[in-house]
């Protein structure tokens, strides 16, 4: 498994697994060609053969913040530690920026992925009302304070090489 830039033509690739993953909630091709076009931090994990496995995002907002715009892994991949590399990688990019906290939100009803975030201390520190819609659903928003662990020797210089 390698992990690599997100880039506009593995978007066709995303799509079906943001269906598989969040249904009517899923995100539109122009939501994630916005997201690039923004500059925000967005990386896949792909097989050996390129497939795509998952897939992360982080918008960067110096000097405090940073927030995990998505993060989903394909259900046949699930439970292999792919979410916890993408996790780490979005937070070594937050540390990166010297942000000194990152935010999400997370679905009330999400269990795995409120389990994910607290194994890396994200605490809940408020709740939205209807925040997911069509379906009316409840957003926690989790909170961690950034350390200097996050940020691994090579990982995001890697990443920053990789993309020139
Ligand atoms: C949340 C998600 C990204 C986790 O990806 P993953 O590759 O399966 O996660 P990992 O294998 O790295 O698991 C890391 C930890 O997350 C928690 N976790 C992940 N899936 C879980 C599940 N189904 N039930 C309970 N805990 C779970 C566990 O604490 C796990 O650690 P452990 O394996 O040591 O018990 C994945 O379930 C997913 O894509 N879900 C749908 C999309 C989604 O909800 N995204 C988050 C939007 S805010």
């Amino acid at each position: 498994m390698k992990i690599a830039r997100m880039r506009w033509w593995h978007i066709a690739d995303i799509l079906p697994i943001e269906e598989e993953l969040f249904g009517d909630q899923r995100w539109s091709a122009s939501m994630f060609w916005n997201e690039l076009a923004t500059g925000h931090h967005y990386v896949v994990a792909q097989d050996q053969d390129g497939a795509i496995l998952g897939y992360a995002g982080l918008a960067v907002t110096p000097p405090e913040e940073s927030w995990v715009q998505n993060i989903g892994v394909r259900k046949a991949a699930q439970r292999h530690g792919i979410g916890r590399i993408l996790l780490e990688n979005l937070l070594a990019e937050a540390r990166w920026h010297s942000t000194d906290k990152t935010l999400l939100e997370v679905a009330v009803d999400n269990g795995p992925a409120q389990k994910l975030y607290a194994k890396y201390g994200f605490e809940v520190v408020g709740v939205r009302k209807g925040y997911y819609q069509p379906g009316n659903v409840d957003a926690l928003v989790m909170l961690r304070e950034n350390t200097r662990e996050d940020l691994p020797e090579n990982s995001p210089t890697e990443m920053r090489e990789d993309q020139r």
